[in-house]
């Protein structure tokens, strides 16, 4: 069998002067004055409960973007009712049915959808256009694609038979349904985490974060614009608790396909221990969860710049909200007055402000929580001695939440900035001796719980395979002099270990292999 060979989606430049900035400058400006009704989608029947919030752009407040009804604890029940009813019908359809509406629906984001999926993006969730375009355009559709082809890899695996033995794997679904738990800070994320499980044949309740429903919905649509049956896919916004409280418990739960907070997942964990003697199987967990990701920068590491630039990209594009962002770095003394030469330089260009305006390379950060908690470790560092903040600083919440790209330098390199996520712009940075680099290098391998992503900046290769060694459990995701954000589907699989998830890397086989419960077959003739 063979599916269409993917191949990465091309990232479009939106250069100044295009069709596609014209196209997609027009489609944020009408879009900006719509006020959509966003309803449940259950076994495809749109659900209004009356029980509205206001969503609203980040970068402007008070402007009112959608207005989305939310679900009770009835609805919760209807639309694992839902999943539950269709899940038959959808894992007996050959699975080249299940990949064709995934082929489809990248096809569709890639083509007429585009400006919608990327357009709500950049107002809901303050991506600038490059943002919204390598998320929510291209990583999407990589994951559809990719998944498709990883999929029949999948399902072509299959054990030795011998003379009078045909030994079969079925590679079936999960039994029961799974519930899909997504964020705020990628679009493509929002939309994998129910379509991979979907693929394989089972059926999903989706349930949005209260900070992307823009453009969650519209993936929804668009899901449902590329054949995607009733019920496969049950869009459930609604308040985490409401939803988990009848979710979580329910005796059909097959599996849970999670991305947000460290602490919402293992409460998710223990709720599923609690009730695990209910469940007619053992729910599969997927999950990932936060990151305190760094660079490291080692004395070898020549070219001053790069190592800015990567610093500065790292941490600041999204406003450090990629899980993936650096938010702790390691320079040695030797290079930081170049390298804070060049970050200097390259902030000083960093433009922030409403993301409608192209040329604004930062956004607000997502909500007021958001801003309350970054303001709040921002003004304490600039109160304390031990910690000096050398760039930004500033925090505006007077129209959007607007948090100033900030770096702290710390004395000591276990200081809460080394070790707490905070999710936002703001950078923790130690200046080491340089003859301590072996003693730095271990602090960085320990000093915090997570282990998603990090980088070591270095030339000498003795000092790149001591760091790979050293650093072996600290990061899932590790990149040898580049940033550590950026991971593409089918070239760095993603996912972390320790505190940041059960690591099934998003984005390649071993994601989809969470999704099947395999039947092994033996006859004998
Ligand atoms: N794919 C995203 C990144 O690596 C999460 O930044």
């Amino acid at each position: 069998f063979r599916v269409p060979v993917p191949t990465n989606e091309p990232i479009q430049g939106y250069a100044p002067g295009s069709p596609e900035r014209a196209s997609l400058s027009a489609k944020v400006a009408s879009m900006s004055k719509e006020v959509p009704e966003i309803p449940l989608i259950i076994g495809g029947e749109e659900i209004r409960t009356g029980n509205v919030v206001e969503v609203t752009m980040p970068h402007n407040h008070r402007h009112v973007i959608a207005k989305a009804h939310l679900a009770g604890a009835a609805e919760v029940k209807k639309a694992i009712d839902a999943a539950e009813a269709a899940r038959h019908d959808w894992d007996a359809l050959p699975w080249e049915e299940r990949a064709a509406v995934l082929l489809r629906a990248a096809d569709l984001l890639c083509g007429p959808w585009r400006d919608t999926i990327n357009a709500s993006t950049m107002i809901g969730q303050s991506k600038t256009c490059h943002q919204a375009e390598i998320d929510a355009a291209c990583e999407m559709a990589d994951f559809f694609r990719y998944n498709a082809s990883y999929a029949v890899q999948l399902y072509q695996e299959q054990p030795e038979s011998s003379a009078g033995v045909w030994n079969r794997l079925e590679h079936r679904p999960l039994d029961g349904y799974v519930l899909a738990i997504t964020p705020f800070n990628f679009t493509s994320i929002a939309g994998n985490l129910p379509t991979a499980p979907a693929l394989m044949g089972n059926t999903a309740v989706w349930k949005p974060s209260h900070t992307a429903l823009l453009s969650n919905y519209y993936t929804m649509k668009m899901l449902e614009a590329a054949g995607m049956p009733p019920g496969v896919i049950n869009f459930l916004p609604g308040d985490g608790p409401t939803v988990g409280n009848v979710a979580i418990p329910d005796h059909r739960l097959g599996g849970i396909h999670f991305t947000g907070s460290t602490r919402t997942f293992q409460h998710i964990w223990k709720e599923i221990g609690d009730n695990i003697s209910g469940y007619g199987q053992y729910p599969r967990i997927v999950g990932e969860t936060g990151g305190k990701d760094f660079v490291f920068v080692h004395p070898s590491a020549c070219g001053a710049r790069e190592v800015a630039v990567a610093l500065a990209r790292g941490a600041f594009e999204f406003q450090g909200q990629k899980c993936s962002a650096a938010s702790r770095a390691y320079v040695p003394k030797s290079l930081w007055p170049d390298v804070k030469e060049h970050l200097a330089e390259i902030l000083s260009e960093m433009k922030m402000g409403d993301v409608a305006d192209f040329s604004n390379f930062i956004g607000a950060v997502i909500d007021d929580k958001s801003f309350a908690k970054l303001k709040g470790a921002i003004d304490r560092a600039k109160d304390e001695a031990n910690v000096e903040v050398v760039f930004g600083g500033e925090c505006d919440d007077s129209e959007g939440y607007f948090i100033q790209p900030t770096v702290a330098v710390v004395q000591d390199p276990k200081h809460d900035l080394m070790r707490t996520e905070y999710f936002g712009p703001l950078l923790g940075l130690y200046v080491y001796d340089d003859d301590r680099v072996d003693e730095t290098l271990e602090l960085c391998a320990t000093t915090s719980p997570y282990a998603l992503t990090g980088a070591i900046f270095a030339d000498d290769r003795y000092a790149v395979r001591k760091a790979v060694n050293t650093l072996r459990f600290a990061a899932g995701n590790f990149y040898i002099n580049d940033k550590p954000t950026g991971a593409v589907v089918g070239q760095q699989p993603f996912g972390g270990s320790r505190a940041s998830g059960t690591n099934d890397k998003a984005g390649s086989i071993l994601n989809l292999l969470r999704w099947v419960s395999p039947r092994t077959i033996k006859e004998t003739f």
